[in-house]
């Protein structure tokens, strides 16, 4: 691993954690610099703000680059292109095949907004919600084939308080999602970090 790490980011629409996890590398917190923003959507607001911080962008769209191994062909060239070490999902709303999951195997981490195992894939703030759940959180996890599956990283747990909405629940753990990602990478770059089938630890 290089000194400081190279970090890759990929977003899909607003990109808050994309925000904090440049944030946090940019205050010095996270010894790794993020060296792309990269979007499979043009219109994404979050890369108006990574060229706002100085973070190189790319857009690579889905809906011109078919079928889907081709667009992640060329999503993996570009990552690798600018010598990406760490791939951050955040917010990135796309299900990955193996070509991409292969090329970054134990070096791709994603975010979501739920306890996993417990409501992998859309709408995780309402699934959690509609089933009545006390303890409501968010995930990082290493990305393997599955959806919202590989081996965890970090959570972080919020309470259902009585007349939460999906909008109030969402907000709240969003601000733990800014909180824990940051970590997670961290953690990763710490040197120590250990991946042994589905855990994930820095070994004292
Ligand atoms: C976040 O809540 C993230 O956990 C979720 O999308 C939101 C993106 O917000 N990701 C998933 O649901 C992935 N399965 P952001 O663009 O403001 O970071």
């Amino acid at each position: 691993m290089p000194e400081r790490g190279r970090v890759g980011i990929l977003i899909s629409g607003r990109g808050s954690n994309m925000i904090s996890l440049v944030e946090a590398m940019q205050r010095g917190d996270v010894p790794a610099d993020p060296v792309l923003v990269l979007s499979n959507v043009p219109s994404a607001q979050g890369l108006e703000r990574a060229a706002e911080m100085g973070v190189p962008t790319a857009v690579v769209e889905h809906r011109r680059i078919k079928p889907r191994e081709a667009h992640e062909r060329e999503v993996v060239r570009v990552l690798q292109q600018h010598r990406v070490d760490l791939v951050c999902l955040a917010g990135y709303m796309r299900l990955l095949s193996p070509l991409m999951v292969e090329a970054f195997r134990n070096r791709m981490l994603n975010i979501h907004p739920s306890l996993l195992p417990a409501f992998p894939g859309l709408h995780a703030q309402r699934q959690a919600l509609d089933h009545g759940v006390k303890l409501a959180g968010c995930t990082v996890h290493l990305v393997d084939e599955q959806c919202d599956h590989g081996p965890i990283v970090l959570q972080a747990a919020v309470p259902v308080v009585a007349g939460d909405t999906e909008e109030s629940l969402s907000a709240r753990i969003l601000e733990q999602e800014h909180a824990i990602y940051p970590e997670a990478v961290r953690m990763f770059f710490d040197g120590k970090f250990r991946v042994d089938g589905r855990h994930a630890s820095v070994e004292a």
